[in-house]
């Protein structure tokens, strides 16, 4: 059985796996407007693997005995002045996450929950991934600065990305 404050920290990260889902929808909405549908893609295939975040949490919590309690979730931002732009915000959107996964990392510590650490494993080392994914693309990005050709051609590589369901979905 879950305690309380274990319950309560993963029902809030929850809902911040879903805002991430909603943040990147709605970057991939922007991009598909703005004529660069691979970007829009890359985004696209990010807001299923958040999907796929808040799910495994939820599993977890009903595997454990828990209730999950399913919040409203924040308005995201509408528009972004480039993809440079969106994908450092994205990097700081990551980086926040990271922050809230340690958070509830230290808490299940305290808690003497190593069920929950060990499932906030998988979670440790998929922020590891996201944050080098963000980062590469930024240095990408940066690299080819204003030039059309070179933002095509990165558009048309971010087009070929799709999903893989997680293996902790199966868990
Ligand atoms: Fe669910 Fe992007 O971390």
């Amino acid at each position: 059985m879950l305690n309380n404050k274990i319950q309560d920290a993963i029902n809030a990260q929850i809902n911040a796996e879903f805002y991430s889902a909603y943040l990147y929808l709605s970057m991939s909405a922007h991009f598909e407007s703005a004529g660069l549908p691979g970007i829009a893609n890359w985004f696209r295939v990010q807001f299923q693997e958040e999907q796929a975040h808040a799910t495994i949490f939820m599993n977890y919590v009903h595997q454990r005995g828990g209730r999950v309690t399913l919040a409203a979730i924040d308005a995201v931002p509408t528009s972004w002045e480039s993809a440079a732009e969106a994908f450092k915000d994205t990097l700081e959107h990551e980086q926040k996450v990271t922050a809230l996964i340690n958070g509830i990392y230290a808490l299940a510590i305290e808690e003497n929950d190593y069920a929950t650490r060990d499932r906030l494993n998988w979670f440790v080392n998929e922020q590891v991934e996201e944050e080098d994914n963000c980062r590469q693309l930024i240095d990408k990005l940066a690299l080819v600065g204003d030039n059309g050709m070179g933002l095509y051609m990165i558009d048309r590589e971010l087009a070929t990305r799709t999903y893989v369901a997680p293996s902790a979905l199966a868990e």
